[in-house]
């Protein structure tokens, strides 16, 4: 069983990046193989609305240009049986390189015009049940609804309709690699931000209980395949 996590963020050594380090290594505890992709290290050209895929089913863009990543992706998810979409926040939203990648698999999706959202099918054979995760710099994780919802429905496609087995947001995050960072850089980081002490005892309680959920959220996905 293989497992594949696509990582949103672009910033190097990032939480979300950690966090999907976390789902991994659950999933490896209980025999799954897997593999991870950073949207930073794609080279994926911005979709240009030709709509020539949907009758076609292939991007117009793979094939004039070899260089772009996409029909890559397409056999990376054509393998796995399983998907970890984790994003940081970015305006409310997924980053903008993200949002293309998934503008660019629309050549993968049938879309059957008076079908709801959940009978939409992938090209890419085979269910694939999914964990999804969100972070934030709003220490209030409602800021990450959006796209823990973009993250869902994309993973939803993706994975022809299968489940999400764990949705996951973490907030207040904002130096790189903050999640897995020590008491001291925590402690200058709430003393900028005039919090009281007390506070960083709770970011570190509240990162430790995210990263467990992470663990156990891939080994769930790991036993559902
Ligand atoms: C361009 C940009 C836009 C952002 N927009 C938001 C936002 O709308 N809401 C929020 O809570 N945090 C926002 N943030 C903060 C990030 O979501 C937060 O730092 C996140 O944890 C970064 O994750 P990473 O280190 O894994 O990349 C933004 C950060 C950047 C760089």
């Amino acid at each position: 069983m293989k497992i594949l996590g696509i990582v949103g963020s672009p910033r190097k050594g990032s939480s979300t990046d950690l966090l999907v380090d976390m789902v991994l290594k659950g999933a490896v505890s209980k025999g799954a193989e897997v593999e991870k992709i950073n949207i930073g290290d794609l080279n994926i050209a911005f979709c240009t609305g030709c709509m020539e895929c949907r009758q076609t089913g292939v991007c117009r863009i793979t094939k004039e240009d070899s260089d772009d990543d996409l029909a890559m992706i397409i056999e990376k998810i054509t393998e796995t049986e399983g998907l970890v979409l984790a994003s940081p926040v970015y305006m409310r939203y997924v980053p903008g390189q993200f949002k293309n990648l998934f503008d660019r698999l629309v050549s993968q999706i049938i879309i059957t015009p008076g079908k709801n959202l959940t009978e939409i099918k992938c090209r890419i054979p085979g269910k694939r049940n999914s964990v999804v995760i969100a972070t934030c710099g709003n220490p209030d994780i409602k800021m990450a609804s959006e796209t823990l919802e973009f993250l869902k429905t994309t993973s939803n496609m993706c994975g022809n309709g299968g489940t999400v087995v764990s949705e996951l947001a973490a907030g207040g995050l904002m130096l790189p690699g903050q999640i897995n960072t020590d008491k001291r850089t925590l402690l200058d980081l709430a003393s900028n931000l005039n919090l009281p002490e007390p506070a960083v005892d709770n970011m570190m309680k509240q990162y430790k209980s995210i990263k467990e959920q992470a663990y156990q959220g891939g080994q769930k996905l790991a036993l559902l395949i």
